[in-house]
């Protein structure tokens, strides 16, 4: 894309979109779910996996779960259980058993209309893509501690402006009582505000500066500006994004509804250092997990528990090895990592 400018005295008005989406002042409009983000900090990419192939990913985690052979099936209800599948948490997060590396996952992650919302948000090609994890929502849960709300941005309060879409990609549907995220609607506009007033509180503890949860002072502050808290629905296949900076969190099911998605988020691959590239390729040879910035900030190596003990179900690799198409590569990073040697 490229810019056309028109000067008015001393200031340059931008009139059509030039670089990644929020980079300068704009009054275009895209008319496309770029304009959601920029006004409300999320969007919804109707239709992004078409439906048919959303619900067959779903099958394939359900299968995914059966085959562990621990007694879980899908059509037996009572079989949802933690001893009966792997250690899934309240928030439905998996976080072993090398899944950000199943065939599932990466097929999701190298879904053309998924791959193009994020070329089309930061204007390039050249993405890398988060080795990130798969929500595994069960309702009615009794065997696992509730899941309480944390509201929370995914961002370090003090590195403003927009810097990481977040994304996930449905796969079940998702109505209004069905769980799944929630966001606070047009707060990201408000983050450096936010943070200008709430510098001195005591902070939630977080185990990452870029992770800031709000109190509920901070939650009053939100409400006192008029920011709402949705519920973002979805049907299978749809691709939600939010802007890092957009307070969020996830709820359980009130309804009878599984809510299963893939997380999936891109960031120019020339946001990432040289050592950022070669922690991504270990993660990625090594089929470990990363929280959800591309960058590979963070890789995740926690220990799975199963009754108090290492999961012996546990594993460090996906069911079969990691194939994938020539762009799916490329989102690893590594083919850029190779020309920078
Ligand atoms: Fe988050």
């Amino acid at each position: 894309m490229s810019a056309t400018t028109t000067t008015t005295g001393p200031s340059t008005l931008l009139k059509t979109p030039s670089g990644r989406l929020f980079s300068q002042g704009t009054e275009f409009k895209y008319g496309d779910f770029r304009d959601d983000i920029l006004q409300n900090g999320y969007a919804v990419v109707n239709g992004a996996v078409p439906r048919d192939r959303a619900l067959k990913y779903a099958d394939d985690i359900y299968t995914w779960l059966e085959e562990f052979k621990l007694g879980f099936h899908r059509d037996d209800r009572s079989t949802i259980h933690k001893d009966q599948f792997p250690d899934i948490n309240e928030k439905g997060m998996c976080l072993g058993y090398g899944i950000s590396h199943e065939s599932f996952t990466w097929a999701v992650r190298q879904e053309p209309a998924v791959v193009n919302a994020f070329e089309k948000v930061y204007d390039t090609e050249d993405l890398t893509v988060s080795l990130d994890s798969v929500n595994i929502g069960f309702p009615n849960r009794k065997d696992i501690k509730p899941n309480s709300p944390w509201p929370h941005q995914d961002q370090d309060p003090e590195k403003p402006g927009f810097r990481c879409l977040q994304g996930l990609v449905n796969l079940l549907p998702n109505g209004p009582k069905d769980g799944g995220l929630i966001v606070c609607k047009g707060a990201h506009w408000l983050s450096e505000e936010f943070h200008a007033n709430f510098k001195d509180e005591e902070k939630i503890w977080s185990w990452t500066k870029e992770w800031y949860g709000f109190t509920e002072a901070g939650q009053a502050w939100l409400e006192e500006k008029g920011c709402e808290w949705l519920k973002v629905e979805a049907e299978p296949g749809d691709l939600l994004l939010w802007d890092s900076r957009t307070p969020h969190y996830n709820l359980t099911s009130e309804t009878d509804q599984d809510r299963f998605c893939v997380y999936t988020c891109f960031m120019p691959v020339a946001d990432a250092t040289k050592e950022q590239l070669q922690v991504k390729k270990m993660a990625f040879e090594e089929t470990k997990m990363t929280i959800h910035w591309p960058n590979a900030m963070h890789v995740v190596d926690l220990p799975v528990f199963r009754d108090g003990e290492a999961d012996p179900y546990n594993r460090s690799k996906p069911r079969e090895p990691v194939k994938l198409i020539e762009r799916g590569f490329k989102l690893t990073g590594i083919p850029y990592l190779e020309q920078m040697a």
